[in-house]
């Protein structure tokens, strides 16, 4: 019988391939029961804390949503809005908070934030995105491959572009935990850092999973299942733009390189949000100084009937909420 009550899920390998596979599962569940109007108030009473230094609509949509379904409730906590990092430590905060709260959310730049909440706070905390790692993502991405393939095992999973941000590296280490397949397509200067490649080998020997990292769109392409994608800019790296243009333009997920994979039946995934048209501030940007409608994936793609973005966000609801149950919750 596994056991989540208290865990906190910080990094992507804070959990097994077991516990990764049984959220997942779980989140189908969850979902299903969801359609069905069968009740769900494994958190009754509780109350947790999302404490947010980026902006955010998925994650924190999901949150707030899952934990009230949940039967909690939830406080969102804006870094401008508390003490926290002004006159008050992560740790003195964490302290405070966990004498309150039932668990903590985090979003924002820092890893040793999070990670230093998780320590202090003797409440679950989770991981809402920092620069390193976005795990409770993962749990939503491998969940929607697996309701579209009914597997994800077998399955070569490929990441096109900035290959060193937080989603790509979460994206490889979570696919070397399942033991799949996982490629990363990005020009040299934009691949995984040496030590997320160090640690996703150790896993592999365990875990028997494969990857390719290489900056040959075709070979990197070839063979895919899914196709993913993300941002060329990172938050908090908007002044890079041009930088990352002349960079990543071979990399754009166009009608083109989904051709390359040689499959019938790819997918196309994104976290969101995505650069596919012209109707965003950075869209319209990347219009007035390259020429170019959409960055990171045409608009083509991106509303094929193969892209399932949409139901991979719908999916970050049902994923969370699997999480909160399972480490917050009266489940298991
Ligand atoms: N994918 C994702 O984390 O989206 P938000 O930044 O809107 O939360
Ligand atoms: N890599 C992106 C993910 C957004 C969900 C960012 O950090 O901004």
């Amino acid at each position: 019988m596994l056991n989540f009550r208290g865990k906190n899920f910080l990094k992507e390998t804070d959990f097994d391939q077991n516990e990764i596979e049984t959220l997942i599962d779980f989140a189908e569940k969850l979902k299903m029961k969801e359609k069905h109007n069968i009740p769900q108030k494994f958190m009754n009473g509780k109350n947790i804390a999302l404490i947010f230094e980026k902006q955010s609509t998925r994650t924190r949509a999901a949150f707030t949503v899952a934990a009230n379904k949940l039967g909690a409730t939830v406080e969102y906590l804006n870094r401008n809005d508390i003490q926290f990092g002004g006159k008050e430590s992560v740790e003195d905060t964490a302290k405070v908070l966990g004498s309150m709260f039932d668990g903590i959310a985090f979003r924002g730049s820092e890893q040793s934030t999070v990670e230093a909440l998780g320590e202090h706070a003797d409440i679950p905390v989770w991981n809402a995105l920092t620069d390193e790692w976005h795990p409770t993502q993962m749990l939503a991405d491998f969940l929607t491959i697996q309701e579209h393939f009914g597997t994800y095992k077998g399955k070569t999973v490929t990441f096109v572009g900035d290959g060193r941000n937080n989603v790509a590296h979460s994206l490889l280490v979570t696919g070397a935990i399942l033991g799949i397949n996982i490629h990363i397509v990005a020009p040299e200067t934009l691949q995984p850092e040496l030590s997320v490649q160090k640690t996703v080998k150790e896993i592999q020997e365990k875990s028997g999973g494969t990857s390719l990292i290489t900056s040959d769109v075709e070979k990197g392409i070839e063979d895919s299942d899914v196709i993913y994608t993300d941002v060329w800019c990172s938050m908090g790296e908007e002044e890079q733009l041009a930088e990352r243009y002349n960079l990543l333009r071979q990399y754009q997920v166009n009608q083109e390189m989904i051709d390359l994979t040689k499959k019938p039946n790819t997918i196309f995934l994104h976290c969101l949000p995505a650069i596919h048209d012209t109707n965003t501030n950075v869209g319209q940007l990347a219009y007035e100084k390259f020429g170019e409608v959409g960055l990171e994936v045409t608009d083509e793609v991106f509303r094929a009937e193969y892209s399932k973005v949409f139901e991979q966000a719908e999916n970050r609801m049902h994923s969370i909420k699997s999480l909160l149950a399972a480490t917050c919750g009266e489940v298991f």
